[in-house]
């Protein structure tokens, strides 16, 4: 019987290798596993065999059983797996995308602007978030009751520390840290205290510029402001500076570009007017001058800042401010 166990164990081996396929499978499977198969059939055999020789020999047949079984597990494992990879290659379907990351319709905004100015010999500078009070609005001649310094309007985090409401304690921090002469641009995250909708929202981006020196004039802030416009929006728009107010700046005043979507016809986005506020700008207030340590009787200077997402929304035709946050792939894919 051991001889007989033995013989068919190495039959078995040697059949399986040749199994390659689901029908020599089942072939195997019959010829060993089935119920009238080979192993069966010493099964059946061990009924005559001599009691004392019983346990050994049915031992190793239980052994034998096991060992073809997982051979034929084996191998049925390996078909199937085969059999699925090659089911799965659809050559028809289309290659599978390659994802090309973008720029953020911002960041291109923003680096478009900062190159610009950079051409035009301005230095890049930054300041904090958190501000205090003084620098988002004591230094810049803002009086002690000015609306803006309402809760309704910046979000305070403490009694005097408050997250900056523009970039212009950026203007402060510079000229705290030199002294003049004095050309930088400040891009940065700026939050107000606004409900959230389509048009507006409680954070966003500023660009700020400033140049100190002797002798700066406000034709000088129109030449250069105009020389962004043009390479910024194109050689042959129109414009027009209109007389405002900022506390820190005085004169002050609001550059307007035709509308440029309606080409000054008058629409929605325009509000009917033609024209489209894009910067607001003025010379340095000398209170400004003073509360830095500057001598106003030696220097003037001036001052511009503008809104990154009103220029980004204008330029691509967005209409909803909310979408730049959101970070959802199909909108960010576009750009
Ligand atoms: N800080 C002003 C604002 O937030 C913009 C500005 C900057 C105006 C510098 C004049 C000079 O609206």
């Amino acid at each position: 019987m051991h001889a007989q166990i033995e013989d068919l164990r190495q039959r078995a081996s040697a059949d399986i290798g040749g199994v390659r396929d689901a029908a020599s499978l089942e072939q195997f499977r019959i010829t060993y596993l089935a119920r009238k198969g080979a192993i069966a059939l010493l099964f059946e055999a061990l009924k005559s065999v001599p009691a004392s020789e019983k346990p050994s020999v049915g031992k190793a047949l239980n052994e034998l059983r096991q060992q073809v079984q997982s051979l034929y597990d084996a191998r049925r494992e390996k078909l199937s797996t085969a059999g699925a990879a090659k089911r799965h290659i659809d050559t028809s379907l289309p290659p599978r995308r390659r994802w090309v990351g973008s720029q953020h319709p911002l960041t291109k905004t923003l680096d478009e602007i900062k190159s610009i100015f950079i051409a035009m010999g301005f230095a890049v500078a930054d300041g904090p978030e958190i501000e205090d009070d003084y620098h988002n609005f004591g230094a810049l001649n803002f009086p002690p009751d000015h609306p803006a310094r309402d809760t309704q309007d910046t979000f305070f985090l403490g009694p005097t520390t408050l997250l900056r409401t523009h970039t212009s304690p950026v203007q402060i921090r510079v000229m705290e840290s030199m002294p003049p002469p004095i050309r930088s641009i400040m891009p940065g995250r700026v939050y107000r205290n606004e409900a959230i909708n389509a048009r507006s929202y409680c954070m966003f981006h500023q660009i700020e510029g400033l140049c100190v020196d002797r002798g700066v004039t406000f034709s000088e802030l129109k030449g250069t402001l105009i020389a962004f416009i043009k390479q910024f929006y194109g050689p042959n728009l129109q414009y027009r500076f209109r007389p405002t107010f900022f506390p820190f700046t005085e004169p002050s005043a609001d550059i307007y570009i035709t509308c440029f979507l309606c080409r000054g016809k008058g629409c929605r986005v325009c509000k009917q007017s033609g024209w489209l506020e894009i910067l607001g700008c003025g010379m340095v207030d000398p209170n400004v001058f003073r509360a830095v340590g500057y001598e106003p009787e030696k220097y003037t200077g001036y001052a511009f800042g503008m809104g990154i997402e009103r220029i980004a929304l204008l330029r691509y035709g967005i209409d909803d401010i909310r979408l730049f946050f959101e970070n959802d792939v199909r909108f960010l894919e576009q750009f």
